[in-house]
C-alpha cells in the first residue's frame, strides 16, 4: 500500500457517514505568526483555541486532516538520538481526527479500530492497546478499557487487561503538548490517552539487535517489536494550578497517527524507511555513498541522513536559513548531523553529496507540500552550508589532535568553535579510550546564552502553545502595537517576526532606523489609550477573499485556509482600531491587558527593528 492510499483512505473514512468529518488543510510547518513555538509539531497544535471552546471557522465540530509535523527537541541538547532506529523521525505526517466537544470515547475507539482493521487490513490479533492507569488527580480510564474489551470481543478476541489492554502511568498514557501533567504549564490542556500498537512479532527483537532483546516485552517497551500506530487523546482537562486540574467545558478527542508508521504496518514491514515516503531518498543515499541499505551496519547512518535531509529540505523550503539561533540552528544541526553520518558511512563528505538526496525528497512530495521548481534553490542553501561545515570540520579535526585529555568544557569548545556535535567528539576520543561526562557537557551547553534563552522560552519543546493569561494579554497587546506602529509610522510597517513568552513580547518590523524617543512614547501612549477605552476584542469568521477586503492585515508567508478568522479590536470590524488574520486566543476587553511598556528596541539588521514590550499591572 502506498502512503497516498493510506492518507486518502483515512481522510475519506472520516469524511464519510456516519462520521461526517470536515477535511481541513494543514497548518504551515514553520510558524511565523505563532508567538510560542518554532514549528508545528502535532496536528493538535494549530487547533488549541477550538479545543478550548472557540468555534472552528468551518462551523464543524468534527475535523480530519493530515498535518506535516516536525519534532526536533532531541536535536537541541545533544542528549537524545532517537532517529536511527526503524521508526523514529523528526519530520512526519500526522493523520488526525478531532471531536470539538462532540463525540467521545465510545465513538472514537470503534471507529479507529474499524479503520485499522477494515480499511488498512491490519489483523486485529496483532493490535494491542493501552489506557491510563490513573493518578491522584485523574482516575483510571475504566471507560476506555470497557470499550476496548467490547471491540475486541466483537472481533472474536478475548481482551484481558495486561494481556491485550495494558495500563500505564501518565509518563506513557497522558498527552499534552509539553508532556506529563507535571510538565504542563498552567493554562494548558491535555488528558489521558489510549494508544494502539501493531505487533510485528517476536523475531524483530533479534533483527533490530535490540538492547531489550533479553527483557520481557510489552507494547511500550521500545524494543522495536511493537510499533505505536495511533493515539486517541481525550482532551478533557485544563491545568489550573500546581497539581490542579479542572474538567474542560467540552470533552474533545484528538487522534493522531503517523502516516509513515501506518504505511509500514499496512505493508507488514516494521521499517518506516522502507515505505514509499523514503524509498527514493534511500536510493539516492545508496548512489552517492556506494553503500547498500540492506547491510545492517549502514542502516542507522542512512536513516539519520534521510530523516535529517528531509527535515532540512522542508525547513529551507519554508524560508529558514542555517544560523546559530532558533529555527536556523535546528536546520544547521540537521545538516551537520547528516554530514557526520555521511562521513561515517564513506570516510568523507562533499558539499554536493546531498543534492541528489534533497532532489529525492522534493520529488516525493512534489505537488503536495513541495515543488520541483524550487529544488535548485534548496540544494544551493544545503550545499553552501555543507561546504562551510566541511572546512571547519577539517580544522576542528586537527584541533582534536592537540587535545591530550578530553573533558566536557573542551568538548563544548569544539562544538562552539568548529560545530562538532558531541557524538563526533565522543567517537574520536573513544578511540583513545576517553569518555565525556554528559551531565557536565549539558551544563556547558546551557551556558550558551542564545540557546538557553530559547529553551527557557519553551519554544523548542515542540509547541508550548502557552495559553496562560500572561501570554494571552501580550498577544492582544502585540496586535495593538502593530496597529499603533502603522498609524504612527505608516502602512509599510508589517510584522516580520514575533515571539511571545510569559515575560515579554518581541516584535520585528521594517523601518530604516530606530524610532526616536518621541515616536516610542507616542506608540506606547496610543496602545495605553486603547486599553483605557476598554474596547471589546472580537472575531469574525469569513471567506479569505472577503477578509482581505476588510483591510485586515496578515503575516507574510502564511498559508491560510479558504475560511479565516479575523480578530478586531473595537465594536465593529469597519471601525476597528486593529484587525488581523489570527487564530487567537485574545483577551475579551482591552482593559484586561494592564499597562503596556516598550522596554527596549534594537536594530537587528539592515532596515529591521525589534521591539520588546511588557505588560505591567
Ligand atoms: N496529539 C497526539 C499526539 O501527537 C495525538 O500524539
Amino acid at each position: 500500500m502506498t502512503s497516498k492510499e493510506v492518507r486518502e483512505k483515512y481522510i475519506n473514512f472520516f469524511k464519510s457517514a456516519p462520521r461526517n468529518h470536515v477535511e481541513i488543510p494543514p497548518a504551515p510547518l514553520v510558524l511565523e505568526n505563532d508567538p510560542t513555538t518554532l514549528f508545528t509539531s502535532s496536528g493538535m497544535q494549530p487547533l488549541v483555541p477550538y479545543l478550548m471552546g472557540e468555534s472552528h471557522p468551518t462551523g464543524s465540530k468534527r475535523l480530519v486532516d493530515s498535518q506535516p509535523s516536525l519534532r526536533a527537541h532531541g536535536l537541541t541538547s545533544d542528549d537524545t538520538e532517537e532517529v536511527g532506529d526503524n521508526r523514529h523521525m523528526t519530520f512526519f505526517e500526522m493523520l488526525g481526527n478531532w471531536s470539538l466537544g462532540d463525540y467521545f470515547k465510545k465513538e472514537q475507539l470503534p471507529w479507529i479500530f474499524e479503520f485499522f482493521t477494515k480499511e488498512l487490513g491490519l489483523d486485529p490479533r496483532k493490535l494491542y492497546v493501552s489506557a491510563f492507569e490513573g493518578n491522584e488527580f485523574v482516575p483510571k480510564d475504566e471507560e476506555s478499557i470497557k470499550i476496548w474489551k467490547e471491540i475486541f470481543s466483537k472481533a472474536g478476541i478475548e481482551a484481558k487487561e495486561e494481556e491485550r489492554i495494558f495500563t500505564y502511568s501518565d509518563k506513557k498514557n497522558w498527552w499534552s503538548m509539553t508532556g506529563t501533567p507535571e510538565q504542563m504549564p498552567i493554562g494548558q490542556i491535555g488528558g489521558p490517552d489510549s494508544e494502539i500498537f501493531y505487533d510485528f512479532g517476536e523475531e524483530l527483537k533479534i533483527h533490530e539487535n535490540s538492547p531489550f532483546s533479553k527483557e520481557e516485552c510489552h507494547p511500550n517497551c521500545d524494543c522495536g517489536r511493537f510499533l505505536e500506530v495511533g493515539n486517541s487523546v481525550f482532551i478533557q482537562y485544563k491545568k489550573v494550578g500546581e497539581n490542579k486540574f479542572e474538567e474542560l467545558p467540552q470533552k474533545n478527542v484528538d487522534f493522531g497517527g503517523g502516516l509513515e508508521r501506518l504505511t509500514a504496518a499496512a505493508n507488514r514491514d516494521p521499517d518506516v524507511f522502507n515505505t514509499d515516503l523514503f524509498a527514493d531518498e534511500i536510493k539516492a543515499i545508496e548512489e552517492v555513498s556506494g553503500k547498500s541499505y540492506l547491510e545492517a551496519n549502514n542502516k542507522s547512518q542512512m536513516r539519520v541522513i534521510s530523516d535529517h535531509i528531509k527535515s532540512a529540505t522542508f525547513l529551507v523550503n519554508a524560508g529558514v536559513l542555517p544560523s546559530n539561533k532558533e529555527k536556523g540552528y535546528v536546520l544547521r544541526r540537521f545538516l551537520r548531523r547528516a554530514a557526520i553520518k555521511m562521513r561515517k558511512l564513506t570516510g568523507e563528505f562533499k558539499s554536493d553529496d546531498f543534492s541528489g538526496i534533497c532532489n529525492a525528497v522534493v520529488a516525493t512530495y512534489d505537488g503536495l507540500y513541495l515543488s520541483l521548481d524550487k529544488v535548485g534553490e534548496i540544494q544551493k542553501v544545503i550545499s553552501e552550508e555543507m561546504g562551510k561545515f566541511n572546512t571547519t570540520l577539517e580544522r576542528g579535526l586537527k584541533e582534536t589532535e592537540k587535545i591530550q585529555e578530553i573533558n566536557a568544557k573542551k568538548a563544548f569548545d569544539l562544538y562552539q568553535s568548529y560545530g562538532f556535535p558531541l557524538e563526533i567528539t565522543k567517537e574520536i576520543f573513544a578511540e583513545k579510550g576517553q569518555t565525556i561526562n554528559l551531565e557536565e557537557y549539558k551544563k556547558e551547553f546551557a551556558k550558551h546564552q542564545e540557546l538557553s534563552r530559547t529553551t527557557s522560552a519553551g519554544v523548542f519543546k515542540g509547541g508550548l502553545a502557552d495559553h496562560s493569561s500572561e501570554v494571552i494579554k501580550l498577544h492582544t497587546a502585540t496586535h495593538l502595537l502593530l496597529a499603533s506602529l502603522r498609524k504612527i509610522l505608516g502602512e509599510q510597517v508589517v510584522q516580520k517576526g514575533q515571539n511571545i513568552t510569559k515575560e515579554r513580547s518581541r516584535f520585528d518590523f521594517p523601518n530604516p532606523e530606530k524610532l526616536t524617543d518621541e515616536q516610542l512614547k507616542k506608540v506606547e501612549n496610543m496602545i495605553n489609550d486603547i486599553i483605557d477605552k476598554d474596547l471589546s476584542v472580537n472575531f469574525k469568521v469569513m471567506p479569505k477573499d472577503k477578509a482581505e477586503k476588510t483591510g485586515a492585515i496578515h503575516a507574510f508567508n502564511e498559508k491560510y485556509a479558504d475560511t479565516v478568522k479575523v480578530y478586531y479590536v473595537g465594536n465593529t470590524l469597519e471601525t476597528a482600531f486593529s484587525k488581523e488574520f489570527c487564530g487567537g486566543p485574545h483577551v475579551t476587553h482591552t482593559s484586561e491587558i494592564g499597562r503596556v511598556r516598550i522596554k527596549k528596541q534594537e536594530k537587528i539588521g539592515s532596515g529591521l527593528i525589534r521591539i520588546y514590550a511588557v505588560v505591567e499591572k
